[in-house]
């Protein structure tokens, strides 16, 4: 493929427990975004292990690229410029990616940039369409659950976050629970949709830090509670996926989830009057989630279900926007297991 006028940036995110490589064409065009998934790896476990997933990202990364390249239709030689992921994520995971990309770079002369994992989120809604200031970003993932106040590209607030479990922290510890496979969210999101959302009832926590703050290990605690009664009522080891209790719980679980959410978006948004949302993490592809946030009297733009998930996609966008500014990294950056988004 003949690429004389076009702009190609390499994405590269190994924050995790996807190995993923995204080739997008002139800040806007994704031509391909593969994503290789390690869950089988992990399942066994009931969570990521770092030091696993940390070693599956060496052994994968080069078919990534390679089947990255072939979807795009071209060649290393045609790249203009690199972007991976250096910050949050597992520090021997970052590092792979990391020094993949250094070298990549090196050998064939061309800058790299370094993107934060939440900054790729944060704008993944955006990419294909026309990207709008100010916005309200909500970002919701397994690692993390905040809403940012989107003013430019550099100008970036946060207004509220989680102080404990992450959403989808909540949805796979739930799961876990009730011996449903890792990650916890898809299978809890198909139950749900055959149970009684309003079987059960949880108290909503209120956070003494205040308004802007939300918290989900209250309500993994109670559903543990709840679990443990219904076991010894009904003498059960173990609760079948089949079963109506488990059905209801799920729904119900789920719509406290959700009502969470949008109650606190809908509260930051009347705050920062703002008349736009952008939704982006694992946790948005929650079919619930998508159908309320189709009902919010705003614009709201919800990321696609390939952007959602760990993605280089969304980390070959903010970096294609990063090298526009000549926002270019050296190579003795290092990679950061915890880092602001400013
Ligand atoms: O963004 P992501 O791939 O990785 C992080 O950066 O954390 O999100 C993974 C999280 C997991 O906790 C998973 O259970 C959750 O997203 N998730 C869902 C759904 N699909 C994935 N949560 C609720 N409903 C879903 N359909
Ligand atoms: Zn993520």
């Amino acid at each position: 493929m003949s690429q004389e006028a076009s702009k190609l940036v390499m994405g590269i995110d190994t924050s995790c427990d996807e190995t993923s490589v995204a080739i997008l064409q002139n800040g806007d065009d994704l031509l391909s975004n593969v994503i290789s998934s390690q869950i089988k790896i992990h399942q066994a476990f009931g969570g990521v292990v770092p030091e696993l997933a940390s070693r599956s990202h060496i052994e994968n990364i080069q078919f990534v690229v390679d089947q990255a390249l072939r979807e795009a239709s071209c060649s290393l030689k045609d790249l203009s410029a690199i972007a991976v992921t250096t910050s949050p994520g597992l520090i021997g995971c970052l590092l792979v990616g990391l020094s993949y990309a250094k070298s990549l770079a090196y050998s064939l002369n061309i800058p790299y940039t370094a993107v934060h994992h939440l900054k790729g989120h944060l704008f993944s809604p955006f990419l294909g369409k026309d990207l709008r200031y100010p916005f309200l970003g909500l970002v919701v993932s397994g690692g993390h659950t905040a809403y940012y106040d989107v003013k430019s590209f550099k100008d970036i607030e946060i207004l509220g976050h989680t102080v404990d479990d992450a959403a989808g922290e909540a949805y796979d510890k739930v799961a876990k629970l009730v011996g449903l496979p890792y990650p916890g969210g898809p299978v809890i999101d198909k139950l749900a949709r055959l149970g009684n959302p309003d079987r059960f009832k949880f108290t909503r926590a209120r956070v003494k830090k205040g308004k802007e703050y939300l918290s989900f290990s209250g309500l993994k605690t109670a559903v543990s509670l709840l679990i443990r009664d219904y076991k010894e009522l009904n003498q059960l080891d173990e609760i079948s996926p089949e079963s109506e209790f488990l059905k209801d719980l799920a729904a119900s679980f789920q719509k406290e989830v959700v009502d969470c959410l949008i109650e606190k978006a809908l509260y930051f948004m009347d705050l920062k009057k703002s008349s736009l949302l952008a939704v982006s993490g694992g946790v948005a592809m929650n079919s619930l989630l998508r159908s309320r946030l189709s009902e919010v009297d705003a614009d709201v733009l919800i990321a696609s279900p390939r952007l959602c998930m760990d993605n280089g996609g969304m980390i070959a966008y903010v970096g294609s926007k990063q090298v526009e500014r000549g926002e270019f990294a050296n190579f003795d950056l290092n990679a950061f297991a915890s880092k602001p988004l400013w």
